[in-house]
């Protein structure tokens, strides 16, 4: 079985502010992007990694990651592809190029933007994967969620992050099936979910954050060993 990675890394950070995009920030001394994709290329079980990255930033891309990588690591680089306007276009973008070079048969689909997943929570998601079908990383939320009219039921709550493993075929019609009515999901999942297949679901971390805002910078420094922006 061949496994893949898309590490999605063609947002602007407009959310982050500052001169670059997150994932050209520095996080315990290598940029956020080579963080990321170490923990990938360290991971027994994952064959191949294609990044995917703004039009206008494929060379800063490469630039920020190809020389904090040994060669064991860039052996499994499957090449940067273009994005889109919003994540769903470009991991899409990425499903397209990766069957174009011959497919994998599960593929892990992560936000550039959590460079603390650890190799465990990978493999435990292809392994959720190839028994599900679709399988995603969740942790329960520590604080109470409401709708703007009611408080919801903390136990019945997940926060969702990534990686999310599917099955290559299964992701690609869930894909072709969104974009045919229209339908735009924040993640991966709820276009799986979309043609009736329930994902599992794995225990995650609370370190595994998405850096977004500001904010998240101190707490990276908490759980790295510091950020420098
Ligand atoms: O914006 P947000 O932090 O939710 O983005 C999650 C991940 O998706 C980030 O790693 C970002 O680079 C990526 N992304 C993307 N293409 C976009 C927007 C976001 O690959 N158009």
């Amino acid at each position: 079985r061949r496994i893949g990675a898309i590490i999605a890394a063609a947002g602007s950070g407009s959310r982050m502010g500052g001169d670059k995009p997150k994932q050209f920030l520095n996080v315990d001394g290598i940029p956020v992007i080579a963080k990321t994709y170490r923990a990938f290329a360290d991971c027994d079980m994952i064959d191949v990694i294609y990044v995917v990255t703004g039009e206008d930033m494929m060379q800063q891309c490469k630039n920020h990651m190809v020389p904090y990588l040994d060669t064991k690591q860039l052996k499994k680089f499957g090449g940067i592809v273009s994005g889109g306007n919003e994540r769903q276009d470009s991991v899409y973008n990425a499903l397209i190029a990766v069957k174009e070079q011959g497919g994998v048969d599960y593929v892990l689909i992560h936000d550039a933007a959590r460079p603390f997943v650890t190799g465990k929570i990978i493999e435990t998601t292809v392994k959720a994967a190839e028994s599900r079908d679709a399988a995603i990383v969740c942790v329960r939320p520590k604080d109470t969620i409401r709708t703007v009219d009611e408080t919801l039921d903390r136990r019945s709550l997940m926060i969702v992050q990534t990686p999310q493993g599917f099955r290559f075929d299964l992701l690609m019609n869930a894909y072709e099936k969104a974009y045919a009515d229209g339908y735009y999901g924040t993640d991966d999942a709820s276009l799986v979910e979309r043609i009736g297949v329930h994902p599992a679901l794995v225990e995650g971390s609370y370190a595994n954050i998405k850096l977004t805002t500001r904010e998240d910078l101190p707490s990276v420094t908490r759980i790295g060993k510091g950020f420098d922006v």
